[in-house]
């Protein structure tokens, strides 16, 4: 049976501040859901937050990119929007909305889209991961551990079924192109191209010998959208496991080295990645630190079995102190460089204007 999965997530008002969805939203989300799995449109369906962002996981048999779907998801956010975030003035109602009339593809007009079509397997065990201030490239270097990286995924080397490694779709964000890569053959290519993770964005990664899809991420940045500052794009990734694909435990083992991301306070700092539970997916210091929820489900004929909130688990508590230690480390560095980020990624904030400001008292420089 061909299930596809459907995760799409947008800010449309947060409570506090950027700091958490409110319970009301979730409500009302989840109702919106309901009555599209009572119509026969959606399988199944989870409701869930990742600090500021409202997550709509869904299951059907529409495939990728299917209008009534991704209708669905618009509607639900702007009713959510209309009923619960503008009465209740949540901070930044619809945010993330940045169109008026729905246009057939909700990509491209704010929220974030991570969507796979698969032929459900014997036992089909699935990962999501929601990330909060933070941004699509953030997933570069987990997508790297997990299906390149071998002192990472043991699988690679004792597993025949991955033996032969994975392709990577790689997309410039900035000139919209794509490109399939492999691993392990063009690993140095591959990391010259996803070291920089403001550009370079996996996209989906594939099993090699077969193409089948192991890996689907969001790649979208609403700045480029919108050509100013919007807030980050709080990324999500869906990932299949098991039986000649990553066993959970080693896609779970690439969340434990908190590595820096960009995102947290306006956007324009790095932190850590911190793995969390679903009762800590709320940003808080300097509205943050970027942090990530995963969730697991076992699918049943597109049914979704779970979650199981697998940053639960305090074998992941050594990861949270080391991603608080290294909070505290960045924020000693105030607004330099390489806490702050650099100038490129500060196009959409002050610089401009403070670099206008100052052209007239620029002089030249004697030798
Ligand atoms: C980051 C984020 C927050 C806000 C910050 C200022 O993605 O959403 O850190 O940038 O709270 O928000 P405003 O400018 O709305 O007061
Ligand atoms: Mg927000
Ligand atoms: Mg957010």
């Amino acid at each position: 049976m061909k299930v596809t999965i459907s995760l799409i997530k947008a800010d449309i008002g947060g409570w506090v501040g950027h700091s958490v969805v409110h319970p009301k939203q979730e409500e009302l989300a989840r109702k919106k859901l309901q009555e599209a799995k009572e119509t026969g449109l959606l399988i199944d369906y989870y409701v869930f937050h990742a600090g500021d962002d409202l997550q709509l996981l869904m299951t059907h048999t529409k495939g990728e990119a299917n209008p009534e779907v991704h209708k669905l998801a618009w509607d639900t956010f702007v009713e959510v929007t209309e009923k619960v975030s503008k009465p209740l003035k949540l901070y930044g109602a619809g945010q993330d909305l940045l169109s008026d009339t729905f246009s057939g593809n909700i990509r491209g007009m704010g929220p974030g889209v991570a969507e796979m079509e698969i032929e459900e397997r014997k036992s089909e065990p699935i990962l999501v991961f929601s990330a909060d201030k933070t941004e699509p490239g953030a997933w570069n270097y987990k997508l790297y551990k997990i299906f390149a990286d071998p002192f990472n995924t043991a699988g690679l080397v004792i597993d025949p079924s991955m033996h032969d490694g994975f392709t990577f779709e790689i997309m410039d964000v900035i000139e919209h192109k794509i490109v399939h890569m492999n691993a392990p053959e063009e690993l140095y290519d591959i990391l010259a191209l996803i070291g920089t993770p403001s550009r370079y964005v996996v996209r989906k990664v594939y099993r090699k010998k077969d193409k089948l899809i192991a890996a689907s991420a969001s790649v979208t940045r609403l700045s480029l959208i919108a050509g100013r500052y919007v807030g980050k794009d709080d990324p999500v990734l869906i990932v299949r496991a098991q039986h000649g694909l990553p066993a959970v435990g080693e896609i779970l083992e690439a969340f434990s080295f908190p590595h820096l991301v960009a995102g947290w306070m306006r956007g324009s700092h790095h932190g850590p990645l911190m793995p969390v539970p679903l009762k800590y997916a709320k940003c808080t210091r300097f509205d943050g630190p970027p942090r990530v929820v995963g969730l697991g489900f076992q699918l049943h004929n597109g049914t979704l079995e779970g979650p199981v909130d697998l940053f639960d688990d305090p074998a992941f508590d050594y990861t949270r102190t080391i991603a608080q230690q290294v909070t505290d480390y960045m924020r000693r560095h105030g607004a330099f460089m390489p806490h702050r980020l650099g100038p490129e990624e500060m196009e959409y904030t002050t610089l401009p204007g403070v670099l206008e400001k100052l052209k007239d008292r620029f002089q030249k420089a004697e030798d």
